[in-house]
């Protein structure tokens, strides 16, 4: 049976395993899954990392309302742009050309770790080079940047975040069955990003989910936004096709073998959650130079 990977949404012609889950990762197919040397998630670390310097990334249409349909395919929660006449599109960062958005979704715990650390949300926004006509065709040169994945890691806040209520919302509508998809209007990417994108990790993979294409380009911003553990705790709930709830949708860190990872450090700073209070920083700042200032003059 020729199974069709829904978290990334790409056919292939080899043959997958009919049901692959978190729990059988070992015995995932096709072979690249367990043998390729190049796969995805990897450990993350600045010590390991070599610093790069990359262009700014640009971004089009990210701040957008848009209409999108979000699903609950089993694996994942997905949500893709529906009808709209402005597909989102990213250049710069170091890719060559532009990369239009194919779709999102989440896995829960993080994929990738950085510092050693899990986090307890990951976002992937999957990309293909707009010199093809969809994802699909683009999945086929992968090994040729035809597909680029940018991830968000989230960090756990104390209060639920304003931003995820819409998207949790419609979650609850999929939550029962795989297969099961709604509307979500309103959706705005750029809430789902950090606003400092100038940090990130550069390095080759592959998805993340069989086929586990390699020749994948990713960037993982080093800056993390916020999420609650009672939100997470909704994408936790969505069931897979055995009414089960998918509890967790990782998949195990993956070896470096011969690998370089990049790093671009934000002249801002890389710690974890600190776009969120660089402004407080800048307002101690102004204070600190007033008082010096009043002293001193
Ligand atoms: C987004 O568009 C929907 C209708 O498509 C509208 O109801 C909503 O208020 C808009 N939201 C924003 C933030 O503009
Ligand atoms: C990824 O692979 C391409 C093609 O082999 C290579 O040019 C590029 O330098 C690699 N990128 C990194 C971050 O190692
Ligand atoms: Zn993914």
């Amino acid at each position: 049976m020729l199974f069709v990977c829904l978290v990334a949404g790409f056919f292939t012609a080899d043959i997958i395993s009919a049901e692959w889950t978190y729990d059988n990762q070992g015995n995932w197919s096709p072979s690249v899954c367990i043998e390729g040397p190049h796969q995805s998630p990897i450990a993350l670390s600045t010590s390991l990392a070599e610093e790069a310097d990359f262009p700014p990334f640009r971004m089009d249409g990210y701040w957008q309302n848009m209409s999108t349909i979000l699903q609950n395919n089993g694996h994942s929660v997905t949500i893709r742009p529906n009808h709209q006449k402005h597909i989102p599109r990213i250049h710069g960062g170091g890719l060559s050309g532009k990369y239009k958005l194919d779709h999102l979704h989440f896995h829960w715990k993080s994929e990738h770790t950085m510092e050693g650390q899990r986090f307890p949300l990951e976002m992937h926004m999957v990309h293909y080079h707009e010199k093809y006509s969809s994802y699909q065709e683009a999945s086929d040169y992968a090994a040729e940047g035809g597909v680029v994945v940018f991830a968000v890691l989230f960090y756990l806040s104390p209060d639920d975040v304003e931003e995820f209520n819409h998207v949790l919302k419609a979650v609850l509508h999929v939550q029962k069955h795989e297969n099961q998809q709604t509307e979500l209007d309103g959706f705005v990417i750029k809430n789902f990003i950090p606003m400092d994108v100038a940090g990130f990790y550069r390095y080759n993979g592959s998805l993340t989910s069989p086929g586990c294409n390699e020749g994948i380009i990713w960037t993982v911003f080093v800056h993390t936004l916020p999420i609650s553990q009672a939100q997470v705790d909704v994408f936790r709930s969505i069931r897979t096709r055995h009414n089960k709830p998918l509890e967790e949708n990782f998949r195990e860190l993956q070896p470096l073998n011969d690998r370089h990872i990049l790093i671009k450090i934000s002249p801002v700073g890389v710690s974890a959650g600190q776009n969120l209070f660089a402004g407080n920083a800048n307002v101690f700042l102004v204070i600190f130079i007033s008082i010096k200032y009043c002293f001193s003059g």
